[in-house]
């Protein structure tokens, strides 16, 4: 019998829109697990840029994914290049979009379409951390943990119901790029892990709170050490 899970074989692929503004191996993570086959069913219909020379871009064109840009100075006000990329955006329809180093702040205006349908990896354990600088903050602090956050997108920065966590040990010869490196390595597959099971239904972000396999989200999954999404709780355990 067919897994209501999954897409039917004729059913269109789950749309994945990538907001970016720099170098990409987030954008690169999920086109390799398309193309592997870990994010099942779906196609990244383009990379949305606020920044024309971003790498990003080049690796989105060497991939055959589109590759749009435009110039935040071309707009008098914020808000005015917001409207104009989620019109294109709209415009492309995705099911998802990823936020994936998008270095913009959004105007909540142009939110409320996408309720639930707007995800951002951001390089801490929120709520710690949000905006800039994180690797730094957290040495800074003396954190002996540290890591990566997938989160619904809302007009509060870095502040939306956090969706799932890559925990990371902060090591004592840790600088700011080691760490970084070592936090890196684990947004990638913490983005993969959330954007396949949005894609399949494991994780439902039309509801309030969110539903991991038909149950209340309450806590921020965690990514385990074979890269799959599991509660917290049953994490602690293993
Ligand atoms: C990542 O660290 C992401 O968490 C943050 O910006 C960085 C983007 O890296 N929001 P990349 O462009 O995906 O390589």
């Amino acid at each position: 019998m067919h897994d209501s899970r999954f897409p039917t074989p004729n059913s269109r692929p789950y749309r994945i829109a990538v907001l970016a503004s720099g170098r990409g191996s987030n954008f690169l993570a999920l086109q390799r697990a398309i193309e592997a086959g870990k994010i099942r069913h779906s196609e990244l219909i383009g990379v949305f840029s606020d920044r024309g020379n971003a790498p990003v871009l080049r690796l989105a064109a060497e991939h055959g994914v589109a590759a749009h840009s435009w110039r935040p100075a071309d707009y008098p006000q914020r808000s005015d290049f917001d409207r104009a990329l989620f019109a294109a955006l709209a415009v492309a329809q995705p099911d998802l979009i990823v936020c994936a180093g998008f270095m913009r702040i959004i105007s909540g205006e142009v939110l409320p379409p996408w309720q639930g349908r707007m995800i951002n990896i951001h390089p801490s354990l929120l709520p710690r951390y949000p905006g800039l600088h994180t690797h730094r903050r957290a040495l800074q602090a003396g954190d002996r943990e540290h890591g990566a956050s997938v989160h619904l997108v809302t007009a509060d920065l870095d502040a939306g119901p956090v969706l799932a966590q890559a925990r990371v040990a902060v090591l004592p010869d840790d600088d700011e790029q080691l760490l970084a490196q070592r936090v890196l390595q684990r947004e990638h597959p913490l983005l993969v892990a959330c954007v396949a099971a949005l894609a399949d239904g494991r994780l439902n972000c039309r509801s309030d709170p969110p539903q991991w396999q038909n149950q209340d989200l309450l806590q921020p999954l965690r990514l385990n050490a074979d890269n799959r999404l599991e509660p917290s709780a049953c994490a602690e355990s293993t």
